[in-house]
């Protein structure tokens, strides 16, 4: 037996849909490589690439910080939105650069004004920690968060809330329907995270993974 065959898996854990396919794109170039995923007509949930002793999964994307935290995987490639709103106990190693977009309050031109006056609105969200946290913590603000599991825009719109807090990418979905970035609260791009028994345990090989991708993103800066 060669001290290869000794080595444990490492799992990673990717947020479905187009981030684990920018992912998957980005991990081939470093030469982690996963064939069985791209068949698209599987139903299967782990895939394995058996040689490099790797494991995938997909999750959906606020799940796979709590992989993560558990060590159910090792490794984790989800959006920074979803880590904030988490809250989980893990690293955050790399900013990998794509699903870039905007944590923005928004809502119809006219609250912008009770926002300035710090009057107490109904904020929709499918991000109520990261509502709670911004208008409490950073505004000073006191708020009714109520939460939503999709399609925030509507809360405005029907008169639910008087404005929402959601991601904005090119801004098309608040334009079709009268609303606009109000305030900015942060940006947003997909991350890396790393369980943190396993960064000690694993740390030659994750490291190396997170060496190898920093050279790789910083090229594709030049
Ligand atoms: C996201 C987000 C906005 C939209 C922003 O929704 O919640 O609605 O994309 O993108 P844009 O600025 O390019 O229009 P998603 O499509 O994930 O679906 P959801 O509304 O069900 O959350």
């Amino acid at each position: 037996m060669t001290m290869m065959d000794d080595k444990r898996y490492l799992t990673f854990a990717l947020g479905k849909g187009r981030l684990a396919k920018d992912t998957m794109a980005l991990f081939e170039k470093i030469g982690i490589t996963c064939e069985e995923m791209k068949d698209k007509d599987s139903r299967k949930l782990i895939f394995v690439n058996e040689e490099l002793k790797l494991k995938f999964f997909l999750s959906k994307g606020p799940d796979v910080p709590t992989y993560v935290e558990y060590g159910a995987a090792d490794i984790g490639v989800v959006g920074k939105d979803t880590i904030l709103e988490e809250n989980r106990r893990v690293y955050e190693v790399l900013d990998l650069g794509y699903g870039k977009c905007r944590m923005c309050v928004c809502g119809p031109l006219k609250a912008k004004e009770l926002l300035e006056h710090h009057q107490m609105i109904r904020v929709a969200s499918k991000y109520p920690n990261i509502a709670k946290d911004y208008f409490y913590n950073k505004k000073h603000q006191t708020v009714d968060i109520i939460k939503l599991n999709g399609s925030v825009e509507l809360g405005p719109l029907v008169g639910l809330s008087d404005v929402i807090v959601d991601i904005v990418e090119t801004g098309s979905t608040l334009r079709e329907n009268g609303l606009e970035v109000l305030e900015e609260i942060c940006p947003i791009s997909a991350r890396m995270i790393v369980n943190q028994v396993s960064m000690k345990m694993e740390s030659e090989r994750i490291k190396k993974i997170i060496q190898d991708l920093k050279e790789i993103l910083l090229a594709e800066l030049l």
